[in-house]
Parts: C-alpha cells; sequence; structure tokens
C-alpha cells in the first residue's frame, strides 16, 4: 500500500525564521518526495517552500477527499494508531505556530474544514510541526504512540550566563530531541535579538 504523504498546511500570516525552519525539517525528516506544502496563497512564498517540496496554493480541504485524510490535532478524543493509516493518502498537519498557552487554533482554522477526516492526537502538549510529523511517521511505520518518549520542555543553553526555555513537547530520538538543528543556531544567536528589536520598531 501506497504511503500517505504529509501535507502542511499552511496557516501563518507570514513566514518567519522559526515557521521556515520548522518547515524545513519537517520535509527532511518526511522525504521530499512525501512533502506538500498547501494553502500557500503567496507566490514568494510558494517559490521559497518549493526548495523542500511539492506546493499548492489550494488549501488540503480542496485537495483531497477528506474520508482520505489523517488530521493531526492536539484536541483530538483519540490517540494516533497504526491502523489508522489503513487507506489514507494524507496526513494533515497545521502549518501554526505554538502558543503559549495554546490556543486551539488547530481545531479552528483546520480540522473545521474537515468534517468527515479521521482526527488524532499525539499525545498531551503541543509538539512543533516537525516533532508532529516525525511522530506521525513513527505511527504510520508501526511504531505505537506510548513507544515513542517525549520531553516536555527544553532549555536551550545561549551561553554560560543566559538559558532560552521552550514549554513545547519534544519526541526523543536515541535520547536527544527532535528539533531543527537550525532554529537552535537562531535562537542561540544575536541574530533574534536583532529581530526582534527590529520587530519592535516596526522596522520588519
Ligand atoms: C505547533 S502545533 C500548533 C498548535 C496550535 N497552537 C494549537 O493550539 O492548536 C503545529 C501542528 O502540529 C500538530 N500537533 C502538535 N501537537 C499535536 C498533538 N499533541 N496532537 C496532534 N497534533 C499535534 C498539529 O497539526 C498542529 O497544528
Amino acid at each position: 500500500m501506497a504511503k500517505p504523504i504529509f501535507a502542511i498546511e499552511h496557516l501563518e500570516p507570514e513566514i518567519g525564521k522559526w515557521l521556515l525552519f520548522e518547515y524545513e525539517h519537517a520535509a527532511k525528516i518526511a522525504g521530499k518526495n512525501r512533502i506538500l506544502f498547501t494553502n500557500v496563497k503567496k507566490e514568494d512564498e510558494r517559490r521559497l517552500l518549493s526548495k523542500f517540496g511539492t506546493v499548492e496554493e489550494k488549501s488540503a480541504a480542496e485537495i483531497f477527499n477528506h474520508e482520505k485524510v489523517i488530521v493531526l490535532d492536539p484536541k483530538a478524543e483519540l490517540p494516533l494508531k497504526p491502523e489508522d493509516f489503513n487507506g489514507k493518502e494524507a496526513v494533515v498537519v497545521g502549518g501554526i505556530l505554538g502558543d503559549h498557552p495554546p490556543k486551539g487554533r488547530t481545531k479552528l482554522l483546520l480540522t473545521r474544514r474537515f468534517p468527515k477526516a479521521v482526527v488524532r492526537h499525539i499525545g498531551k502538549g503541543q509538539f512543533s510541526i516537525d516533532g508532529a510529523v516525525y511522530v506521525a511517521k513513527l505511527v504510520g511505520e508501526g511504531t505505537p504512540l506510548e513507544a515513542i518518549p517525549v520531553k516536555k520542555g527544553l532549555t536551550l543553553k545561549l551561553n554560560k550566563h543566559g538559558t532560552v526555555y521552550l514549554p513545547y513537547a519534544y519526541p526523543l530520538r536515541d535520547g536527544k530531541p527532535v528539533i531543527s538543528q537550525k532554529l537552535v543556531a537562531y535562537l542561540c544567536s544575536d541574530e533574534i535579538v536583532e529581530d526582534e528589536e527590529k520587530l519592535l520598531k516596526g522596522e520588519s
């Protein structure tokens, strides 16, 4: 049976660096020919994302038969199981950044558009987009959700004085959190401070 592809439904107004690093890492995890970015309305963003995989202007809700789709939503009632993948064409993941606390944007912006889809969660906690793809890929390959180790909250060391805390859930691979190394480097760099200063001044 063909393996379902991962459709990331882009739902943020802009593609900032954080989102871009998660998208790139998600594509690496899924594999370039198993990733589809949907709902990408701006031409420059379609060009940008085409480096990582296939890109569609249309929403995944217009592309797929809803009965052949699994939507990943933290608010789903049931956990994702390997058998959920039978006969499915796509796993749809929200192209939505983490909110702390979560605002339930996946349900509002994504799940509501798929009334006939299988909607599943991958455990308690808010996973990153790439982390969610990693977990779903393993479950699709037959690993039960309970067998995937997860770390809640991640502290990155900036230098000997500072740390940054990410209040999200990270699956562990070989004991290490699955996170984009480009994102880690960015969060630990002066670049993020400069970007935030520009934002505050309204320059970006
Ligand atoms: C960073 S999360 C965004 C969650 C969003 N802030 C919310 O409150 O719904 C990005 C995407 O990963 C998937 N995801 C993250 N954690 C999940 C979970 N525990 N169960 C199912 N899907 C999850 C969802 O598709 C979600 O839209």
